[in-house]
């Protein structure tokens, strides 16, 4: 029987992982596509490493990294669930982007690495999911190999990220001496390395190996027994209403290389993972099992293709059913634009899209039409979605052009760019030069190729280096008190920010001048 539109949209699951580069995320990835079976071979989302994308035509700064858009959305389905997953890129390729992706999800998966612990780039990408609510799943990667206790990294999570956390399994040794994971939510252990008909070993009531098995022989089994029991004692209660809050974290242990505790993972995390849930407009929350089609603009990626210089603007479709060809509002500018032009994303192909209900991601042919946080909307509707948050940015260049005859030029482009959400703008107070800022370098080097090859300026880019941004509560402030270490800028709807050289500098400032109320908008603590 074909499914309905309400059955459409609560069988969508949409989700980013979140993690520190080498923590396993392709890995994981690619395992989990191979479960839905949208890529048959391990090693296709590794366009990074395979040099796979190199002869596709997207824009030179793509090329030359490897970034692959057909990767930014990855869609499959596994036991009635459809499932997107939406790229996090990692390392330099980090931008705002990265974060507003998160702004489009339902559900985050965190995957740390065994060894390694919470590193930098998961912790700032968890800050954005938690000031959203919304529910994470750990994934603890890595277990083949030598790691740190379990109960070391439980305590790490609960410490560093403030978050609550439930194990719905527990490892059995690990490196060399791994044999399998307990599963506290199934009832069962299931086994590292063995024949996939023995992989599950079900546990009788009192949560233990009945009969004769060689695992009750081994040291580590006690060992895990003991730990369970202390966290049946000790640890906090499973609570699939603040898993949904985002105030509980489920904890997985497994290997995503060896793929294995994959399948268990994603068959609970199916089950506890939201569908599309109602978002705040200006004309009230949205249903997303509204029949009314609504959605948001979250990231918009540039010159795929250097012949045409359009863009693609990925949608996230927040209530309704996209059809190809409808006609829809732009509430920002009033105007109506008729979605003939479609893309959905797979792992190793781009496909017209015809359908999408709401929790699917499209993307949109666009040739300047769109800003980052536009809604669209269908019918007579017109109201628009929250605004996307503005990101504390922490690099900053000064720009200037390299021709000063081309300053209209110049101007027009980094209006349209800064409108566009592609990089931040500031201006010093005392002599209006102009700074961009970027959570990650690649949004200079985006923005530097656009302004070439768009609006035809060369800039100069000076880097300032990182910087540490705060806004400022107070009214009137004494502006002499910018200097290179606490500069102070005006961003671009005018509020006061002062730039500090480093951690130093902030504090220093702040025990002189204890009057001054700094803030950071991204703070969640
Ligand atoms: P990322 O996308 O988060 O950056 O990580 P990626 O999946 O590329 O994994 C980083 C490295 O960690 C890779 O090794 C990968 O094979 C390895 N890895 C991922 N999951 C596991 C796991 O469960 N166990 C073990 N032992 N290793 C894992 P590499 O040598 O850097 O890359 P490659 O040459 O193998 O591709």
């Amino acid at each position: 029987m074909a499914k309905t539109f309400i059955d459409e949209v609560q069988s969508r699951r949409t989700f980013a992982i979140i993690s520190h580069p080498d923590a396993g995320k392709t890995t994981l990835t690619e395992k989990l596509l191979l479960f839905g079976g949208a890529i048959r071979d391990a090693g296709t989302v590794k366009g990074k490493k395979t040099g796979k994308y190199a002869t596709s035509d997207w824009m030179e700064i793509e090329k030359q990294r490897g970034i692959s858009v057909t990767s930014s959305v990855m869609q499959f389905d596994y036991n009635g669930a459809r499932v997107n997953i939406l790229d996090t890129p990692g390392h330099q390729d980090f931008s705002e982007d990265t974060y507003r992706t998160l702004m489009a999800v339902d559900s985050a998966v965190m995957i740390i690495d065994s060894a390694k612990g919470i590193e930098e780039q998961t912790l700032k990408l968890f800050k954005v999911c938690r000031l959203r609510g919304i529910p994470i799943f750990t994934f603890i990667n890595k277990l083949d190999r030598d790691g740190r206790p379990p109960l070391e990294l439980l305590a790490e999570l609960e410490e560093v990220m403030g978050i609550e956390s439930y194990p719905m399994n527990w490892p059995i040794g690990m490196g060399k001496e791994f044999l399998g994971i307990y599963d506290r939510y199934n009832n069962r252990i299931e086994q590292f390395r063995v024949d996939e008909s023995e992989r599950f070993l079900d546990l009788n009531e009192a949560g233990e190996i009945e009969g004769d098995h060689y695992i009750k022989q081994n040291a580590l089994y006690d060992q895990t027994l003991e730990e369970i029991l202390l966290l049946n004692e000790a640890g906090n209660e499973f609570s699939s209403k603040r898993i949904a809050n985002g105030e509980l974290t489920p904890v997985f242990f497994g290997s995503a290389l060896t793929n294995f505790g994959v399948q268990t993972f994603l068959e609970t995390y199916l089950q506890f993972a939201p569908s599309p849930q109602p978002r705040e407009s200006t004309a009230g929350k949205i249903d997303p099992l509204s029949e009314n089609f609504s959605g948001f603009i979250f990231k918009i990626q540039a010159n795929m293709n250097p012949a045409h210089r359009d863009r693609i603007a990925f949608l996230r479709i927040c209530s309704g059913k996209f059809e190809r060809g409808m006609t829809v509002n732009l509430p920002r500018t009033g105007k109506q634009i008729k979605l003939a032009q479609s893309t959905q994303f797979m792992a190793d192909d781009r496909s017209t899209v015809n359908e999408a209900v709401s929790g699917d991601i499209i993307g949109l042919y666009d040739t300047g039409t769109y800003q980052i946080g536009d809604t669209l909307t269908s019918g007579k509707d017109s109201f628009q979605y929250e605004k996307l948050p503005q990101f504390t940015p922490e690099l900053f260049v000064r720009v200037t052009a390299k021709n000063v005859m081309k300053q209209k030029h110049f101007h027009k482009g980094i209006d349209q760019l800064v409108q566009e959400g592609a990089i931040q703008l500031y201006k010093t107070v005392k002599w209006e030069e102009i700074l961009l800022g970027a959570v990650g370098q690649l949004q200079f080097e985006v923005f530097e190729h656009r302004m070439k090859n768009e609006y035809n300026v060369d800039v100069v880019l000076e880097r300032q280096g990182s910087k540490i941004a705060r806004w400022i509560e107070n009214e009137n402030i004494d502006e002499s008190l910018s200097s290179s270490r606490s500069l102070l800028v005006n961003d671009r709807y005018g509020n006061k920010v002062f730039l500090f050289e480093n951690d130093f500098a902030l504090r220093w400032f702040q025990e002189k001048n204890p009057d001054i109320k700094l803030y950071n908008p991204m703070d969640t603590s």
